[in-house]
């Protein structure tokens, strides 16, 4: 099964997809966190995408394309993936069908995760992220409940950086909604209720 998790930032893709991994064995791409794990190794590649991520714009299409193309040639996605957080713009999208293409693969769906605006300012001001295993929790949480590892926030997570990504994803991400429906693979979850629930409806939509 091949899934592609739409959704605004803080929407809970990430959330999910820990989930969906966890269920269904299938190879989480996260484009956030690749672009995160090499902002934290200095890598030139982390360098260039830092300056966009801290003011919370997209990370240019032709850097972030590349990274998923060579992704989706690695053994483990063979036996399915959940792209999360990509595409991201049209050009995106157009690109991943073309790779898929290439690779003699589909997507079976889209899931976009809807919540409101002042719901996401919320979730994603209070989240805390674990340094140690990547748990995803909240500033209520004192320890990782999985690893007793420290939390902390990420800088993007500060209130007017997650108003700029809101915009960013209202302008060029939201867009991707149509056209997923427009394929026919559109799966839309209400995401503002408890995060079993969420996971349940996906789970039925899937199948
Ligand atoms: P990325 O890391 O992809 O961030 P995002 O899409 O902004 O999404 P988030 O990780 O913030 O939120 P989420 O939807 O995963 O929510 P989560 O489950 O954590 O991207 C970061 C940056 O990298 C971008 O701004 C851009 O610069 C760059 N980038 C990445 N991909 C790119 C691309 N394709 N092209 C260009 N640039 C790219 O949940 C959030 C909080 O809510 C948590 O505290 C969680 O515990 C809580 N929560 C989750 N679900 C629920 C629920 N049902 N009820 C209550 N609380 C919940």
């Amino acid at each position: 099964m091949n899934i592609v998790l739409l959704g605004a930032p803080g929407a809970g893709k990430g959330t999910q997809a820990a989930r969906l991994v966890a269920e269904y064995g299938l190879a989480h791409i996260s484009t956030g966190d690749i672009l995160r794990a090499a902002v934290k190794a200095g890598t030139p590649l982390g360098l260039e995408a830092k300056s966009f991520m801290d003011k919370g714009e997209l990370v240019p299409d032709s850097v972030v394309i590349g990274l998923v193309k060579e992704r989706l040639q690695q053994e483990d996605t063979k036996s399915g993936f959940i792209l999360d957080g990509f595409p991201r713009t049209s050009t995106q999208a157009v690109a991943l069908a073309s790779e898929l293409a290439e690779l003699g693969r589909d997507i079976d769906a889209a899931v976009a995760v809807q919540v409101d605006p002042e719901v996401i300012v919320k979730r994603l001001t209070s989240r805390r992220l674990c340094k140690e295993c990547g748990y995803i929790g909240s500033e209520s949480d004192a320890a990782c409940p999985s690893c007793e590892g420290e939390l902390y926030q990420r800088d993007d997570d500060k209130p007017e950086t997650v108003r700029n990504r809101l915009e960013v994803y209202e302008q060029s991400t939201a867009p991707l909604i149509e056209y997923y429906r427009g394929s026919d693979l559109l799966v839309e979850v209400d995401g503002d209720r408890p995060v079993d629930e969420v996971f349940s409806t996906i789970q039925e939509a899937l199948a």
